[in-house]
C-alpha cells in the first residue's frame, strides 16, 4: 500500500498515525537477540509460567461467571458448574490442572535459575521478586482451593489460618485477618475471594511486569557451557518472530496436555465442609505437602519458624552467597550441593506425606 508522499507504509507507520507514540520502541523491543541455550525448553520455562498464568486469568474469569462467594452457597455452585453449565467441567479442570502445572513450571523455573547461577549479580534483585512470585503462585493456589468450600479445603484451611497465626509477633494479627474475625465464618471465604480474584492478580502481574522489565534491562545470561563451541555467528537469534514462535509452539503442547489431563482427570468434589466435623485425615494440597509433614515431625511453632528461616535463605541467597565468597575464594561452589540438599530434603518430605493417611 503506498501513502500519500508514496512510501510503502508499514502498521506500524499506520499505528503511529493514528496513536501519536514511538512505535520504533516496539521494534527495538522485539529485534533483542536471544542466547542460542534458550532455544531449550529448560531455559526458557519462565515464558510457559507466563502461558499458564494467562490461561489462569482467562479460565478464571469465566469461573466467576457462576462462582457464588457465600458460604451458604459457595459449594452448590461449584457443583453447579461442575454438573449444569454446559463446558462447566471443561472449564473448572482446565483451571485446576493449568494451576497445578504452573507452580510446577515456577519450581522448575527456579531450579534453572539457581542451577545455571542466573541468580548472580547483577541479578539478585529479579531473584527475590521471582521468590515473591512463588509465594503469590502458592497462595493463589491455596486461596483458590479452599473456594471449593469441600470438607478437605474448609480444614486445609482452618490448619493454614493456625499456621498463621504461629509466626512470631504478627501472627496473630495475620490469623485473625484471613478468617475475618477469631473463627473461620462467612468473612473467611469472602476474604479468600477477594484475594484470589482481586489482589492476588493485580500483585501478580505488577510483580511480573518487574520481573519481566528487568529480565529485559539486564538481559538473560549468557552461558558458555564447557565442551560447547558455538561460532559467534549463531550464539544469539530473533526475539521476534523466532522465539516468540517457539513460546507459542510451547503454548500449544501445554494446552494440548491440560486437555488430556481435563478429559482423563476431571475436576472432581468431595464432602461439602462441615465446620463440626473434623475429618479423620486432614491433607493439603502436594505443595504444601512438605511444611505439613515438618509440623508432623515437629509443632506448630517450630514449623513456622523453620519454614520462616528456609525461605529467608532462599530470598537473600544470592546476597548470602557473595558476602561468603569475600571470605572464601571459591564460595559459588558451595552452591550446587546446597541446592541438590534443598531440593532432595523438599522431595523426601514431600514423598513421605504424599504416602501417609
Ligand atoms: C509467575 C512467576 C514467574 C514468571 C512469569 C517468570 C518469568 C520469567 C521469564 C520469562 C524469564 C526469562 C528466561 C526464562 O524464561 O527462563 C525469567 C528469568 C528469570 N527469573 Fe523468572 N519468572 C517467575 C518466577 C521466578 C522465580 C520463582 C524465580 C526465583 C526465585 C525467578 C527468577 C528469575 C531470574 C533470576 C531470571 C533471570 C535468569 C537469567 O538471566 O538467566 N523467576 N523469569
Amino acid at each position: 500500500m503506498a501513502n500519500s508522499k508514496g512510501n510503502s507504509s508499514t502498521l506500524l507507520d499506520r499505528l503511529g498515525e493514528m496513536f501519536p507514540f514511538d512505535w520504533e520502541l516496539v521494534r527495538h523491543a522485539g529485534a533483542e537477540p536471544v542466547p542460542y541455550h534458550l532455544k531449550k525448553w529448560w531455559f526458557c520455562l519462565g515464558g510457559t509460567v507466563l502461558y499458564l498464568f494467562v490461561v489462569q486469568v482467562i479460565t478464571g474469569i469465566a469461573l466467576t461467571f457462576y462462582y457464588v462467594p457465600s458460604a451458604a452457597e459457595a459449594y452448590q455452585s461449584v457443583a453447579m458448574i461442575t454438573q449444569e453449565i454446559r463446558f462447566g467441567w471443561f472449564i473448572r479442570s482446565l483451571h485446576k490442572w493449568s494451576a497445578n502445572c504452573m507452580i510446577i513450571a515456577v519450581f522448575l523455573h527456579m531450579l534453572r535459575v539457581y542451577f545455571t547461577g542466573g541468580y548472580r549479580r547483577p541479578r539478585q534483585l529479579n531473584w527475590c521478586i521471582g521468590f515473591m512470585l512463588l509465594g503469590v503462585t502458592l497462595t493463589f493456589g491455596f486461596t483458590g482451593y479452599s473456594l471449593v468450600y469441600e470438607q478437605l479445603s474448609f480444614w486445609g484451611a482452618t490448619v493454614a489460618c493456625n499456621l498463621a497465626d504461629a509466626v512470631p509477633i504478627i501472627g496473630p494479627t495475620i490469623g485473625t485477618f484471613m478468617r475475618g474475625g477469631a473463627e473461620i465464618g462467612p468473612n473467611t471465604l469472602t476474604r479468600f475471594y477477594v484475594l484470589h480474584i482481586a489482589f492476588l492478580p493485580t500483585l501478580a502481574l505488577l510483580l511480573i511486569g518487574l520481573h519481566v522489565l528487568l529480565i529485559r534491562l539486564h538481559g538473560v545470561t549468557e552461558f558458555h557451557f564447557e565442551g560447547e563451541s558455538v561460532p559467534e555467528r549463531e550464539r544469539h537469534f530473533r526475539f521476534w518472530p523466532d522465539h516468540a514462535t517457539t513460546e507459542l509452539l510451547i503454548g500449544v503442547l501445554m494446552m494440548y496436555l491440560l486437555t488430556i489431563m481435563a478429559l482423563v482427570f476431571p475436576a472432581g468434589l468431595g464432602e461439602p465442609a462441615n465446620p463440626n466435623v473434623t475429618p479423620d485425615h486432614i491433607k493439603p494440597e502436594w505443595y504444601f505437602y512438605f511444611s505439613f509433614r515438618l509440623l508432623k515431625l515437629t509443632s506448630l511453632k517450630v514449623s513456622v519458624v523453620f519454614t520462616m528461616f528456609l525461605g529467608a535463605i532462599v530470598f537473600f541467597w544470592p546476597f548470602i552467597e557473595e558476602r561468603l565468597s569475600r571470605v572464601y575464594k571459591d564460595a559459588d561452589r558451595i552452591a550446587v550441593p546446597v541446592g541438590v540438599l534443598a531440593f532432595l530434603g523438599f522431595l523426601v518430605l514431600t514423598v513421605w506425606e504424599s504416602m501417609a493417611h
